[in-house]
C-alpha cells in the first residue's frame, strides 16, 4: 500500500483535537486543565485516565496508557496505523492523500460510498414525505418559511409509524446499512425508524453529501430535537450546520455567524442572513472555529444574553483564541432575554440584526469584562490575578497586534507597564531561550510533534534537579524563587524536599514517587524533553544560570509591584529598603 507523507501526519495530528476524538468514545468529565474519564484500557472504578489539551495528550495513571489522538485510536478502536490515520482524517474533512497517488483502500471507500447513497436517498424520501403531509407543511409555514427556503435547506418529514422508512428503504440499502446511518435502530429483535413524527433536517458536510439528519417535533415535546448519532461519516465536533448552503447562497462569507441551531441557521437565511451555521448541540469546539476562519476573516458567536449564554461564550472564546491571528476578528453577540437569532430576526428584522452583529462585543472587550467578573475588587492583588489569568489565556495567541492589544489592555486594567507584564508572566511559561534553546528539545517519536516543552527558566531548573540529584545540595529554597501559587513553584519545592531527604534517590526513583499523581506526565516529559544528558559541571552550570534568570525575574516583579504600591499609596519603612535595593542590585534590567 502507497505510504501516507509524513507532513500529512503532522498536519492531521495538529489540527486534530484529541479531547474530541476522545470523548466521542469515553465521554470525558473537565479536571481543572485536563479532562478526566474512567479508564478504557483497564478496570477501574474512580478515574485516573487524563486527557490534556494542552499536550494533545493522554495518560493513564493507573495503568499507565498513553499517547495521541492517533495512539488513542490505535489502542482504542484497535485500528492499524493507517486506518487510525484515515479515522483522524475523516473526523476532520480530509482525504488521506498516498504518495504515488493511489488513495484510500477500495473496499472501505466502497462501504462509505455505499452509506453516503443511503443517507442521500433517505433524504430524498423524507422529503418526499413532506409534501404529503399538510400539518408538517403548515408548520414550517407558520415558523415563517416558504418552499423556496425548506427546498433550499432540504427540508423534509418522518412520519409517525415505526417502520415507514425501514421498509421504503431496506430492499435498496439492506437492514445493517440502515442501521449503520442511524436511521434505524435495533432493539430486542425490533427494527424501528429512528425519527418519528418529525421536521428532518439533512446535514450535509461541506461538499453537500448528507452526512445525518436532525429531527424537530412538530410543535411542543421533548426530546425537543433528535441528531443522528455519530456515524463513519459524521462527527459532532466538526460539522457545522449550514456551511454548504451558506456556500451555496453566493453572499459573501467574509464574516460568518455561528449560532445554536437548526432554525436559526434557516430562520435567518429566510429573512436574508445567508451567512450563519450552527453547531449541533455541542459547545463550540476549536474546529469549528479553525473551520469558519479558513474562508472568512470575522466569526460572530451570537448566544442568548442569559448565564448559560455567557458561559458558552466564554468557553467559545476559549476555543477561539489560538486559532486568532492578525487579519482574524471575533466578536460575541448576546441577543435580549428569551430571544433566539431566529425569533429576533423574525420580529426586528434583517436590518437590526445585521446592526446588532455589527455592534456584537468584541473577544478582546469579552475577555476584559470576564476577567473583572472573576476578579473583583480591584486591589492589587485581584489586579495581578486578573493580569495573570488573562496572560494565561492568551499564552498560545499568535504575537501581532491583537495579542498587543490584548497585553496592553490587561496591563491598563492592571496598571502594569505592558512590557513588565509581559515579563512578569514569563517566569513560569514563556520561552526565555537561553536555559535551554530550542535546538536542544528532543521530540519525541509519537508526541504530537507540534507541543514541545516550552522551556522556561523554572521547568529548566526542576528537569535539571530531577536528572542530578546532587544539585539541590546549592539549590536555593522555593520560596526565593516564586509564590508557591505557582504550581511550578510548588513542583520544584517538593522535588527539593524529596531530594534532601533521600540524598541517594536516583531519576527513576524520584518518577516513582511521583507514579499516579497529575504531576507524574509533567515531570516526565521535562525529563524525557531535555535529549542531552550533561556531565556534572556542565549541569551545574545550567542549573546556576537557571536559578540566576529566575531570581532576576522574581526581583523584576517584586521591583515592579513595590513601584506602583509606591505610586498608589506609599511604601512602609522595610519597603522602602527592599525597593532601594532592588533598583542597586538591577532589579529593573536585569532579565532581558
Ligand atoms: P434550542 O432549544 O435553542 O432550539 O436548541 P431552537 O434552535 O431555538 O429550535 P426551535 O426554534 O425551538 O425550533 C438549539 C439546538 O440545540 C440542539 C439542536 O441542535 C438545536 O438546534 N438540541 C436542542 C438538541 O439536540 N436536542 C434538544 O432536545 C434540544
Ligand atoms: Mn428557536
Amino acid at each position: 500500500m502507497a505510504r501516507i507523507p509524513q507532513p500529512f501526519i503532522d498536519e492531521l495530528l495538529a489540527r486534530a483535537d484529541i479531547v474530541e476524538i476522545i470523548h466521542a468514545r469515553v465521554p470525558l468529565k473537565r479536571a481543572g486543565h485536563e479532562f478526566k474519564a474512567c479508564c478504557p484500557f483497564h478496570n477501574e472504578k474512580t478515574p485516573s485516565f487524563y486527557v490534556s489539551p494542552q499536550k494533545q495528550f493522554y495518560h493513564c495513571f493507573g495503568c499507565g496508557a498513553h499517547g495521541t489522538a492517533l495512539g488513542f485510536l490505535i489502542e482504542h478502536d484497535r485500528l492499524d496505523f493507517v486506518e487510525a490515520v484515515e479515522t483522524l482524517a475523516a473526523s476532520l474533512g480530509l482525504d488521506v492523500p498516498r504518495e504515488g497517488g493511489a488513495t484510500e483502500e477500495p473496499g472501505r471507500r466502497d462501504e462509505r460510498e455505499a452509506l453516503y447513497r443511503c443517507l442521500e436517498d433517505a433524504a430524498g424520501w423524507f422529503k418526499q414525505q413532506l409534501r404529503n403531509h399538510p400539518p408538517a407543511i403548515d408548520y414550517l409555514k407558520q415558523r415563517g418559511l416558504d418552499g423556496e427556503i425548506a427546498a433550499r435547506f432540504g427540508l423534509g418529514y418522518a412520519p409517525a409509524a415505526w417502520e415507514a422508512l425501514r421498509k421504503a428503504l431496506e430492499p435498496r440499502h439492506g437492514r445493517q446499512r440502515l442501521i449503520e446511518a442511524d436511521l434505524v435502530v435495533a432493539r430486542e429483535q425490533r427494527h424501528y425508524d429512528r425519527f418519528r413524527d418529525r421536521i428532518i433536517f439533512p446535514i450535509r458536510d461541506p461538499r453537500g453529501r448528507v452526512v445525518a439528519f436532525g429531527g424537530r417535533i412538530i410543535g411542543d415535546g421533548t426530546p425537543k430535537y433528535l441528531n443522528s448519532s455519530e456515524t463513519p461519516v459524521f462527527h459532532k465536533g466538526q460539522a457545522l450546520y449550514g456551511l454548504y448552503e451558506a456556500r451555496q447562497s453566493g453572499a459573501s462569507l467574509d464574516e460568518m455567524l455561528i449560532v445554536e441551531g437548526y432554525m436559526d441557521v434557516i430562520g435567518l437565511a429566510q429573512q436574508g442572513v445567508h451567512n450563519a451555521v450552527a453547531t449541533l448541540g455541542t459547545a463550540t469546539t476549536r474546529e469549528h472555529v479553525q473551520r469558519l476562519y479558513r474562508s472568512a476573516r470575522r466569526v460572530v458567536f451570537c448566544f442568548d444574553g442569559d448565564r448559560a449564554g455567557r458561559t458558552a461564550a466564554w468557553r467559545a472564546l476559549e476555543q477561539a483564541l489560538p486559532v486568532l491571528e492578525d487579519g482574524r476578528e471575533a466578536a460575541f453577540l448576546f441577543l435580549p432575554e428569551g430571544q433566539d437569532p431566529d425569533s429576533f430576526v423574525r420580529s426586528a428584522g434583517r436590518e437590526a440584526f445585521l446592526d446588532a452583529c455589527v455592534q456584537a462585543t468584541p473577544l478582546s472587550q469579552l475577555l476584559l469584562q470576564e476577567l473583572r467578573r472573576r476578579h473583583p475588587g480591584g486591589d492589587l492583588e485581584s489586579l495581578a490575578g486578573l493580569a495573570h489569568e488573562g496572560m494565561t489565556l492568551i499564552r498560545d495567541l499568535r504575537a501581532g497586534v491583537l495579542r498587543s492589544r490584548i497585553v496592553e489592555m490587561l496591563a491598563r486594567e492592571a496598571r502594569m507597564d505592558p512590557a513588565r507584564l509581559e515579563t512578569s508572566i514569563a517566569r513560569d511559561e514563556t520561552p526565555t531561550g537561553t536555559a535551554a534553546t530550542p535546538a536542544t528539545v528532543r521530540r519525541p517519536q509519537g508526541i504530537d510533534r507540534r507541543r514541545t516543552v516550552r522551556w522556561s527558566p523554572l521547568r529548566a531548573a526542576i528537569a535539571l534537579l530531577a536528572e542530578h540529584p546532587t544539585l539541590a545540595s546549592e539549590a536555593p529554597a522555593a520560596d526565593a524563587l516564586g509564590s508557591p501559587d505557582n504550581p511550578g513553584i510548588a513542583l520544584y519545592a517538593e522535588l527539593l524536599e524529596t531530594l534532601r531527604a533521600h540524598p541517594n534517590i536516583t531519576t527513576a526513583g524520584i518518577l516513582e514517587r511521583w507514579r499516579g499523581r497529575k504531576e507524574e506526565l509533567h515531570l516526565l516529559r521535562l525529563i524525557e524533553s531535555r535529549d542531552v544528558y550533561l556531565d556534572a559541571d556542565a549541569a551545574r552550570r545550567e542549573f546556576q544560570d537557571a536559578v540566576a534568570r529566575l531570581l532576576a525575574q522574581r526581583s523584576a516583579v517584586r521591583f515592579e509591584v513595590l513601584r506602583r504600591k509606591a505610586l498608589d499609596e506609599g511604601l512602609n519603612p522595610a519597603e522602602k529598603a527592599e525597593f532601594s535595593q532592588l533598583a542597586l542590585t538591577g532589579g529593573r534590567d536585569t532579565h532581558d
